[in-house]
């Protein structure tokens, strides 16, 4: 049998698979058993029906063998035919029995084997979900949506792998090998010595063959998963090789890592054919050598050279059933050492998987000292200095304020730190030093979920969910009613389109809206930000992608919005912004100007550059 892999369905080209050669090792394997170990949680009687059923199973396995050998004496015997057949038939009919017994736990152990491991992965995937709610916007920007993804899929799957049989295959292993070896030297001591120094050279053989093996199917995971990843980084971004003709190179490129794929492909596969041929050929030998001592042994008890009490004596049955047993006898061993590789690569996934669920969440904490029902919007910030890295400051020194109400606008090249400055105010992140107040409160002194219930926001990259227009405008405000979201479509000039798909407000938005056009995404982002009643706005680039006609429509209709809500409002398009109550220019991170439309006109600097289209070249 080849050594147990991901079969290829379940390799989807994430960095997991990208690096299949390397021998994934659990770190702290007490520590990982122990937690998973917690996860079984109440399903511990289960679990323990399962050991008795494995129990039951391999025991029965182990004296049906046995029972073997009186009915083979008996047949050699020199009672009558007419008992020999009676006995014979019993003993038969009992063996059916037990052997029968075997195959009922066996299959009631599969059972409650799957439901407890279905159980535990569900409890696992749950808490796993319910950790990456909880999680920082930093540990998304830092880590690929492809990792995480990987660790709910490959890392649970392997997971499951061990509960679902390796367990208890490795426990039942250990009890055949242990029965087997007992009865082996119940029936014959010499014989069982042969054994012993054959087995463990059949085992390192077997092993030997299977490291290869791995090695291989290791590399054939990689080479899939190359071959996955540039399928589908072709896939996804077709467009763009088209548009830039990079058909043939695509092409080229692909058949190389696909010949690299079938190369290790058949060298995987053909020493994963041979391990069972070679196993066979090995075994026969032991199986040759065994009968060959063996019968030379029940030869000589039987002429009487060795004595019928001696402990070398051996009769026909005996013989008989000790080579089933010799043969069962390594067979453990490489399945034990075989199952080994699946609880290392599910304790290192429960190790990965572990480690997301250690993680750090967001700091909850209770201090609120606003009430809640009660924000105004007198945002203020006060010299604050931050840096996504402690190493990069990006902004420095920021002081502004908006009063409730008002309209401030930030605009400055691309990279200025515009969206860091709503990414603090949100607390995405926590700033370095300085300090942002709401309302004269220090916003780390309100809770999150306050702070982000009164902020309604369009980011500047849309999402939408899967569901229906209906659906995904009132994710602003869920109590809101459907005559509410229509009203908020209306104001964001999403209505006129929505009207026009096949089933207006209730058309199924699939993908993140990628039978929308870019413009449409926005509107329908800024149509949830107008049915939200939060006091603070944020527009971040809402409208770069509409066109100028439909974005004067949607000022006008935010103006209204807009008139009880403090807003920030990002946008390199500067008409947009000219009737804000106050414009911050900002460039690396630091506001240099700062004022109305004319009087930061009149100041002839950065932004009647901006404005103007006029820049003079560093
Ligand atoms: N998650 C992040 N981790 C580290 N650095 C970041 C992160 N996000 C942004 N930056 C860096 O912070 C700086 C400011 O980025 P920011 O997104 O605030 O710019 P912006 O003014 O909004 O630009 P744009 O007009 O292109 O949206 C950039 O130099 C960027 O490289
Ligand atoms: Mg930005």
């Amino acid at each position: 049998m080849p050594p147990q892999i991901t079969p290829p369905g379940r390799n989807r080209g994430g960095p997991a698979a990208r690096f299949g050669t390397e021998k994934v090792k659990p770190k702290d394997m007490k520590k990982a058993i122990g937690r998973l170990l917690g996860y079984i949680g109440k399903d511990k009687p289960k679990v323990a029906l399962a050991v008795i059923c494995v129990l039951i199973s391999t025991g029965t396995n182990l004296a049906g063998t046995y029972m073997q050998r009186p009915i083979i004496n008996c047949l050699g015997g020199a009672i009558s035919a007419g008992d020999t057949m009676r006995y014979v038939m019993l003993m038969l009919l009992a063996m059916a029995g037990v052997y029968l017994t075997g195959v009922i736990a066996m299959m009631i152990q599969q059972r409650v084997m799957i439901r407890v491991s279905q159980n535990t992965l569900k409890r696992i995937r749950d808490d796993l979900f319910g950790k990456l709610q909880g999680l920082s916007v930093r540990y998304y920007d830092t880590n690929s949506a492809g990792d995480m993804m990987s660790r709910f899929t490959n890392d649970v799957d392997n997971i499951g792998l061990m509960f679902d049989s390796t367990i208890l295959q490795i426990f039942s292993g250990m009890l055949t090998l242990v029965g087997t070896l007992a009865l082996m030297l119940r029936t014959n001591l010499p014989l069982t010595v042969v054994t012993l120094i054959i087995a463990p050279l059949v085992a390192r053989v077997a092993a030997a063959i299977a490291k290869n093996t791995r090695k291989y199917f290791g590399r054939q995971q990689a080479a899939l998963g190359a071959v996955n990843g540039y399928i589908e980084e072709t896939i996804s971004g077709q467009k763009v090789v088209k548009v830039f003709n990079h058909e043939a190179k695509a092409k080229e490129e692909f058949a190389k890592l696909n010949e690299d794929l079938r190369d290790v492909q058949v060298r995987a596969n053909f020493l994963g054919g041979i391990m069972g041929p070679c196993m066979n050929a090995l075994s026969q030998a032991n199986y040759t050598i065994t009968a060959f001592v063996g019968a030379m042994l029940t030869f000589f008890t039987k002429l009487g050279k060795i004595g019928a009490s001696s402990f070398a004596a051996l009769d026909i049955g005996g013989l008989s059933v000790f080579v089933t047993y010799s043969r069962q006898f390594s067979r453990p061993i490489n399945e034990i050492s075989n199952q080994m590789n699946v609880i290392m690569s599910a304790l290192a996934g429960a190790e990965r998987v572990f480690a997301v669920m250690d993680m750090e969440p967001e700091a909850a904490h209770d201090t609120n000292l606003v009430n809640p029902e009660r924000i105004r919007g007198d945002v203020v910030f006060n010299n604050v200095t931050f840096g996504y890295n402690p190493d990069k400051t990006i902004l420095k020194n920021i002081s502004m304020y908006a009063h409730p109400g008002q309209k401030i606008a930030l605009v400055g090249s691309t990279g200025a730190g515009k969206t860091t400055i709503i990414n603090l105010l949100t607390r995405f992140y926590d700033i370095n030093s300085g300090e942002i107040t709401i309302d004269g409160v220090d916003i780390r002194d309100i809770n999150r979920e306050t702070l982000r219930e009164n902020i309604a926001m369009v980011l500047q990259d849309t999402h939408l969910f899967t569901g229906t227009v209906m659906e995904n405008i009132r994710y602003g405000r869920l109590d809101a009613t459907d005559a509410e979201v229509r009203a908020a479509a209306v104001t964001s000039c999403a209505h006129m389109f929505i009207k026009n798909m096949p089933d207006g407000y209730d058309t199924v938005l699939t993908g993140d809206g990628s039978n929308l056009s870019q413009g449409q995404r926005q509107l329908l982002n800024i149509a949830r930000a107008a049915l939200s009643k939060a006091p603070i706005l944020i527009l971040d680039e809402a409208t770069s992608s509409v066109d100028t006609r439909t974005e004067q429509h949607i000022n006008r209709g935010m103006d209204a919005l807009m008139e009880n809500r403090t807003t920030f409002v990002i946008a390199h398009r500067l008409s947009t912004i000219r009737n804000s109550d106050a414009i911050m220019v900002l460039e690396h991170g630091e506001i240099i100007e700062r004022g109305t439309h004319e009087e930061l006109l009149e100041m002839r600097g950065r932004y009647y550059e901006l404005y103007t289209g006029i820049k003079e070249l560093e």
